[in-house]
């Protein structure tokens, strides 16, 4: 096998440069074979009289090291061959922070996770300046902590703050930023890193300082002295951070609450040893798959589409600039596309414009453009109520009303009006897309295109193809939803598609639940227990409540046979105007649109009650066959899909869950979730749900065979 590491000979300064190119990847990840190499090579570089300074630099144009190799850790059985792979880690990383010679890393790209625990053993760091360059500590997010020597060295460098702020949350650091937080030394245009590396490897190896001191205002120096530089201060600071992951996370992710205890102990063995603690867990299993998934799914452009190559859309036409056109015209916008907005008045126009300032203005508060740059974007943005501009875009997302007729109009109003070849993309929550096609005289041309709200945060794009669409269709779909920044699945057309079917259960529980009088608050809770992020009915509120009855209605038109809905309490909800959060009157209490709170909790509307039989009596319900009655209906749900072909793999199931639904990203989704209780078990409590509360529990037919077959999803 080639090797990853490279040595340029020393300069005439002294100065050598170790390249590293992970052979036949387009990334640099840290595998374990890498560490001896790095070793021997730390080792003979320290014994090399002609080298007075190393540059640690990436041969790969697309970054630094992205991490460690997450294929290795699944090789992992036991915690102690985890601490033992983290120990080797350190080791290796301690001999290039012992050798005699100052080193620097030279970053370009991403420096991910053990990448970035690389560049923190060098003695000096200089970064691009290129947007592209990105540093973290993502571990985190795979339920993991840094254990390369990361929680030792980060406090060390940057104080106990700032460093705990990026373990705890995993997120990018840009170049000027770290620099400000000393993360890196210098930063330089891409153009000239590598004779900046060489030059501060070189003033480092003739004794030069090379850090400018930093310039801390009066007021945090004051605060470092008093929190970061003493025990006390040091221990106050912990006890914070504490109190707000468990506020987080309800104590259901143990790695920040690791990270805490090892950064206490500050010493690398509490660090090999909390890195194989966590690698053990189910959270960290769950995470790590998720991970999996988006890997495994970031190739897949849809059936029949092998061999296609698409330009994404330059132009789309976006019918509707409501909460969902706007949205989807604001990231089409953001993302470089030209965008012509339709509604039935100026006054949409106007709100669907407004929507995408709103958004602008906020990043270019957050300084990730300038001026010219909110200028350029809302350029892109033009509407009217007419069809002009139509005519050339090459994609037309529908987001008008959910009502069937309306739809198959526009489908009509389309074919007219645009250009030959011209893709109508529904953003349909429920309707089949074969229906809104049913009179359509090019239906290999009409797709879903299914977003969530708000678009500008959700990740997820579902794709939703008819035995119609043609596979050019679907591939210039998912590039467009690719070039948007999403994620997507592409799953086969069905009323509610897979991602709202599977919603559909888990919300009608929660109403069955308050109809049976459990108090609204405790519905919430008992499936923020579970670890989704918001509860049912906040989601209700955050959604329309009105929106929520039209998808109930189309899919009891549906599935009302099969699936089971509750007695129908959400019209009487509409028609008193309660339509949640956007109308500040919903299941919750709200004030102009903001939630009331009491010691930090949001207050139920207990007027709401008076449409809800018995309703708020209950106050203790058993929080966990709550939790169980909301999550199982679900996965059922996702099962039968999968049994339909709606879902091509269980991959396409968990990525949607999660990142469309809120599914808890520790569990990995319905089907990993389901892996990991057993299925026999999960079927045997579905008969046992069926038994108490009705048909809607039966298990899906694919479940009891492989129950029955003691199968699983993923091997
Ligand atoms: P909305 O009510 O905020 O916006 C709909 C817009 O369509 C309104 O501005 C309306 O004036 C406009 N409209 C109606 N007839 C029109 C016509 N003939 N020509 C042009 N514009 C017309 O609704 P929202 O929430 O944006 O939903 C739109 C679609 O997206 C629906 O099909 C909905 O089911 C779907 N959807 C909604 C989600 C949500 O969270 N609200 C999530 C995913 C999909």
């Amino acid at each position: 096998m080639t090797s990853a590491l490279r040595l340029d000979a020393p300069d005439k300064d002294g100065v050598a440069v170790l390249w590293i190119d992970c052979p036949g990847q387009k990334v640099n990840t840290l595998s374990t074979s890498l560490v001896p190499e790095f070793e021997a090579m730390f080792a003979a570089l320290n014994a090399d009289p002609t080298v007075r300074a190393l540059v640690i630099a990436s041969g790969k144009d697309s970054g630094f090291i992205a991490g460690a190799d997450i294929d290795d850790l699944g090789q992992v059985h036991t915690a102690a061959q985890a601490t033992a792979l983290s120990r080797a880690a350190q080791e290796g990383f301690a001999k290039l922070e012992a050798m005699k010679i100052p080193s620097v890393a030279a970053i370009h790209g991403e420096c991910l996770g053990g990448g970035l625990e690389l560049a923190l053993a060098c003695r000096a760091r200089v970064a691009t300046e290129h947007r592209k360059t990105k540093l973290a500590t993502p571990e985190v997010m795979l339920g993991l902590l840094p254990g390369a020597g990361g929680t030792v060295r980060l406090p060390k460098l940057i104080g106990l703050t700032a460093a705990l702020d990026m373990m705890l949350t995993g997120k990018n650091i840009r170049a000027e930023k770290a620099r400000k937080l000393g993360l890196v030394d210098v930063t330089v245009p891409a153009n000239a890193l590598m004779d900046t590396a060489k030059r501060v490897a070189r003033d480092l190896a003739a004794g030069k300082r090379i850090k400018e001191k930093k310039k801390t205002p009066l007021g945090q120096e004051v605060q470092e002295l008093l929190l970061e530089r003493n025990a006390l201060g040091r221990r106050v600071v912990l006890h914070e951070a504490r109190k707000k992951v468990l506020k987080q996370t309800k104590g259901l992710m143990p790695a920040p609450l690791r990270i805490l205890d090892v950064v206490a102990k500050g010493t690398f063995e509490a660090e090999a040893a909390g890195f194989g603690e966590l690698l053990m867990t189910p959270q960290s299993a769950g995470l790590r798959h998720l991970f999996h998934a988006i890997t495994a799914l970031k190739k897949d452009n849809g059936p029949g589409t092998e061999g296609i190559t698409v330009q994404p859309a330059e132009r789309v036409g976006i019918l509707g600039a409501g909460l969902m056109g706007a949205g989807v015209g604001t990231v089409l916008a953001d993302q470089g596309v030209r965008v012509r907005l339709k509604d039935r008045d100026h006054a949409a126009i106007g709100r669907g414009l407004d929507y995408a300032r709103k958004v602008f203005a906020k990043a270019k508060k957050r300084k990730v453009y300038g001026q010219a740059g909110y200028d350029e974007r809302m350029a892109r943005f033009s509407g009217g109520t007419d069809y002009s501009g139509f005519g050339l875009c090459d994609i037309v997302v529908e987001a008008v009303f959910e009502d069937l007729a309306l739809k198959q109009q526009m489908v009509a109003d389309i074919e007219r009006v645009t250009k030959v070849g011209g893709i109508f993309a529904s953003n349909t929550s429920s309707l089949p897309i074969a229906e809104i096609a049913a009179h359509s005289a090019h239906p290999e041309r009409v797709i879903g295109m299914h977003f969530f709200s708000p678009v500008e945060k959700m990740p997820l794009v579902e794709i939703i193809v008819t035995d119609q669409t043609a596979p050019a269709v679907t591939a210039a779909t998912v590039a467009l939803a690719r070039k948007m920044g999403k994620h997507v699945i592409v799953v086969k057309d069905c009323a509610g598609f897979y991602t709202t079917r599977a919603l559909v259960p888990y919300m009608t529980e929660a109403i069955f639940l308050a109809t049976e009088g459990v108090a609204l608050d405790q519905i919430d809770e008992a499936a923020m227990a579970i670890g989704f992020p918001v509860g049912p009915i906040t989601l209700m509120d955050e959604v329309g409540i009105d929106v929520g009855v039209k998808v109930m209605k189309v899919m009891k038109h549906y599935y009302g046979e099969r699936m089971q809905f509750p007695p129908d309490v959400s019209q009487a909800l509409v028609d008193e105007g309660r339509l949640g959060r956007k109308a500040s009157l919903g299941f919750y209490a709200y004030k102009d649109g903001k939630s009331t709170t009491e010691k930090g909790k949001k207050v139920v509307d207990v007027s709401v009650y008076k449409h809800l039989p018995q309703g708020g009596q209950v106050k203790g319900g058993d929080r966990a066959e709550m939790g169980e009655r909301m999550v199982l209906g679900l996965c059922n749900e996702a099962a039968l899909c999968l049994q339909e072909g709606i879902l091509r793999d269980a991959y396409a199931g968990d990525l949607g869950a999660v990142m469309g639904i809120g599914f808890p990203p520790f569990e990995g989704g319905p089907f990993k979730y389901m892996d990991r209780i057993g299925l026999a078990a999960v079927v045997e409590r579905l008969h046992r749900l069926e038994q108490k509360h009705g048909k809607r529990f039966r298990p899906c037919t694919l479940l009891v065979e492989m129950g029955r077959a003691n199968g699983r999803f993923y091997a």
